[in-house]
């Protein structure tokens, strides 16, 4: 019986399919809408679960986790096409060995970062993510039982880079200086990290399929502090190694691959065109990239559909990469008029939108922010709904 479950195809019992058919470049009667960080402190039931909860209890508990993913998805009811597991990057360090707090009003903390490359001894040697990261499995499984397909479920994990720039720095950094002096002191055991995060997130993510997640996403939030030439060295490897891993590893076991989604945040102002060769089904935008620009980039990246060839059966002959963005989140502080406008500028193709050709999921450009009124992103969602079926005809 869980056999025949695992190998289900994502939209498969779906009363709401619009971003998985966004995200293989199909047509959509109008823009499918998730958000980053939409399970989080903006919300008042998300904080009134966490007064009473630690950050990390609340990811390792199944029923915690599912109720706080579902959230956003009540509040909005009908206005979301698209649950994200609560969860958080920094699991997979913490599967790798290293400790990480959660600090109240300071974020992420690791007690003892990797200083020197000898410190990568201490670090688990072999990951098992099921020991190490079943509860994820957990609730992504009590999650998908809740959702009953109302919409699909969101896997997620951080990129190699990212990562590792947490696991060295020991939390959030300005000027990465610690990371990056791994880098430009340490390339190849940097390489030899990266790639060992990299197959951990492969693991993690195939995991994470066979429990039920429907699409992927890859958070590559620090990509934008590398150089053009550092972001081709030192994570676009890395990103392009999880994609071809993660198809390979699901074609093995028969199991359909569901949508791949990388989101490689400031680096897509010089390396658009290889993000988008990278073997992902979507790619992610951050406010910085004139949506119609990218829609361009896309059409002479993968024209003839050679872009890849995708692993799950009905793309054998490949399709057009998929766009996903990219608000400027601070929009949202700004009043239900600058919303309106902003929004029309993001999906209207003659002020330099996304258009309606379909392949679009809309997004904030970044993670929504604790202090946005919950009303405001109601008055945001109405009005991509609104936009964005004028768009496409519907
Ligand atoms: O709703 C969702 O998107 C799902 C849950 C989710 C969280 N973190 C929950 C969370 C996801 C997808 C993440 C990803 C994540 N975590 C990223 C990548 C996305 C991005 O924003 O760039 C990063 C860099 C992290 C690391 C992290 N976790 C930081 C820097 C912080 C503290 C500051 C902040 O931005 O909130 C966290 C904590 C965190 N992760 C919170 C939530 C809801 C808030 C912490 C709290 O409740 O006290």
């Amino acid at each position: 019986h869980r056999k025949e479950k695992e190998c289900q195809r994502p939209e498969e019992g779906l009363k709401n399919d619009l971003i998985i058919r966004a995200a293989r470049g199909q047509q959509t009667e109008r823009a499918p809408c998730w958000i980053m960080r939409q399970a989080g402190r903006y919300l008042p039931e998300f904080r009134k679960v966490r007064e009473q909860h630690d950050f990390f209890t609340c990811c390792r508990d199944a029923e915690l986790a599912s109720e706080i993913t579902i959230q956003p998805i009540r509040r909005y009811s009908g206005l979301l096409d698209a649950a994200i597991i609560f969860s958080d990057i920094l699991v997979v360090p913490q599967a790798m060995g290293l400790e990480v707090e959660m600090l109240p009003s300071k974020g992420p903390h690791f007690p003892a970062p990797l200083v020197e490359p000898k410190d990568v001894e201490r670090l688990r040697k072999k990951v098992d993510v099921e020991k190490e990261l079943g509860y994820v499995f957990d609730a992504i499984r009590l999650t998908r039982k809740k959702l009953d397909g109302e919409v699909p479920l969101i896997g997620f994990c951080g990129a190699p880079w990212t990562l590792m720039a947490y696991m060295v720095e020991g939390g959030g950094s300005k000027g990465f200086e610690k990371a990056k002096t791994w880098l430009f002191k340490y390339p190849e055991e940097s390489k030899e990290l990266l790639q060992r995060i990299a197959d951990i997130c492969t693991d993690f993510l195939v995991g994470q399929v066979k429990a039920g997640a429907q699409l992927l996403q890859v958070f590559d939030s620090w990509a934008g502090e590398l150089s053009p030439s550092d972001f081709r060295t030192f994570s676009l490897p890395y990103l392009r190694s999880i994609a071809s891993s993660v198809r390979d590893a699901l074609s093995t076991r028969s199991i359909p691959c569901p949508p791949l989604i990388v989101f490689a945040k400031g680096a897509l102002g010089h390396s658009l065109p290889e993000v988008v060769k990278a073997g992902y089904d979507v790619v992610g935008l951050d406010w910085t990239v004139e949506p119609s620009v990218a829609r361009r980039v896309v059409e002479l990246s993968s024209c003839g559909g050679t872009a890849y060839k995708s692993a799950s059966a009905e793309n054998e002959a490949g399709h057009k990469v998929a766009l996903q963005g990219n608000l400027d989140p601070a929009v949202l502080y700004a009043g239900n008029e600058a919303i309106e406008r902003e929004v029309e500028k993001m999906i209207r193709a003659k002020k330099g939108g996304f258009g309606g050709g379909g392949g679009y999921i809309c997004n904030l450009g970044h993670g929504i922010t604790p202090g946005v009124d919950p009303e405001a992103v109601k008055v945001y969602l109405k009005a991509v709904h609104r936009v964005s079926r004028e768009v496409s005809g519907a």
